[in-house]
């Protein structure tokens, strides 16, 4: 078969971009690079393989989630079984399950590419395996699952009997509507999930750019360079502290207090922070205790929540800002008007399930802002595919 003109181009550009991610990567390049390996799938599938293929994908998402709680990355990233690999029978017997369920699990997982199988029923870990046993891989699976599919599943049921209305109440979410609780009151039940949950926070950026390598964090530090006593960083719902401690181990030369704040439950659990990181329990839908700070950060803390409430919380917010002085910083999704990547365009339906949150386009975002008084001053990102900066101050 010859490769027609336009698969041509597109096999050609793939070859330019992958050897750019190669010899000079960059964020944009890598982005770039997958979308054009998304677009040439598309291309060369035919329209029924396209429908078949994305109607399979829920059996994959439980095969992975039983996969992961049965801990069959672990066992095949076991030393012992680095070069030689591991049987089904002995995954079997580690693990029992029946050697049976073991091959058809591990069918899945093989074409998802989690591991290699060089002979039939024997499996080897590749790196993705090993992705699989860190946290955000061991304990993404499992609190992302459990957090949404219930919900997911009803979603489409839920939009038919409530007229496909846009969720907007936090109250009344899908997540409410199907379980009986949002995203944080549920969390807050399951001890054993919200731990899950604060570790794959942790862990979910791994490798990737942090907010501090995309913002010119000089624009912070100008004329008014903060004194000892003076607060310099308020990262508010900050979980337990991954990002700030990344912050002051990078920045320690930077003057001023910090201080992390998250719900009382949340902050109770933070350990292993960096010495002069305050501890604040402290819930946004509340006025902000820290008057005057240079920086009120806020990292996918708005996705979660509709626009009402990231009113309140911008509100609660500028009134503890000082004037020509204080800004906030907000590191979410800023979605593009055509084109969103699929990522971020599933992670809205997401949000919207678990507690009618949303991902922003830059129009709603400058909305959202300007509404609560306030101007965006820039916007910083890498790539599409990458969470933005936006520094906002009060008009
Ligand atoms: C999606 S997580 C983001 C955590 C962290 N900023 C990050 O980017 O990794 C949302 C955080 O908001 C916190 N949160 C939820 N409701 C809150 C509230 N009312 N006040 C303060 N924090 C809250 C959660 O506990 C959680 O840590």
């Amino acid at each position: 078969m010859t490769i027609t003109t336009p698969l041509n181009s597109m096999v050609n550009h793939i070859g330019q971009l992958a050897l750019q991610d190669t010899l000079n990567p960059s964020a944009q390049t890598h982005f770039e690079l997958l979308r054009m390996i998304d677009q040439l799938r598309l291309a060369v599938e035919t329209p029924t393989e396209t429908v078949l293929r994305l109607i399979y994908q829920p059996p994959q998402n439980a095969a992975l989630k039983t996969a992961v709680d049965l801990g069959i990355f672990h066992i095949i990233s076991r030393e012992e079984y680095k070069d030689m690999g591991v049987s089904a029978a002995k995954l079997a017997e580690c693990t029992f399950a029946d050697q049976e369920l073991i091959i058809r699990l591990m069918r899945v997982m093989t074409s998802l590419g989690l591991c290699a199988t060089p002979a039939p029923a024997l499996y080897r870990a590749n790196e993705k395996t090993i992705a699989m046993t860190q946290p955000i891989g061991r304990d993404g699976v499992r609190c992302i699952y459990d957090l949404t599919v219930p919900t997911l599943s009803q979603l489409p049921e839920y939009l038919r009997v409530h007229g496909y209305t846009n969720p907007e109440d936090y109250e009344k979410s899908p997540m409410q509507w199907t379980v009986g609780h949002s995203q944080f009151e549920w969390l807050a039940r399951n001890r054993e999930q919200q731990a899950l949950f604060n570790s794959y926070m942790a862990s979910r950026r791994q490798g990737k750019a942090r907010w501090f390598d995309m913002y010119p964090v000089e624009r912070l530090l100008g004329p008014a360079v903060p004194c000892d006593d003076s607060v310099f960083l308020v990262d508010v719902g900050g979980n337990h502290g991954h990002d700030l401690n990344q912050f002051r181990q990078t920045h320690s030369h930077i003057p001023g207090r910090m201080i992390l704040q998250d719900l009382p439950a949340v902050v109770k659990n933070a350990s292993n922070l960096e010495s002069r990181i305050e501890v604040m329990p402290y819930s946004f839908l509340d006025p902000q205790p820290v008057k005057g700070a240079r920086v009120y950060y806020f990292r996918s803390i708005f996705h979660d929540w509709s626009d009402k409430i990231c009113h309140q919380i911008l509100k609660n917010t500028v009134s503890a800002m000082a004037p020509d002085y204080s800004r906030i910083l907000i590191v979410d999704f800023v979605l593009s008007d055509t084109d969103a990547p699929l990522m971020q365009a599933s992670l809205d339906i997401q949000m919207m399930s678990i507690g009618a949150g949303i991902e922003r386009s830059e129009g709603q975002w400058r909305d959202l802002l300007h509404n609560a008084g306030l101007k965006i001053e820039g916007i910083w990102s890498q790539s599409p595919g990458m969470e933005s900066v936006i520094e906002a101050v009060p008009i």
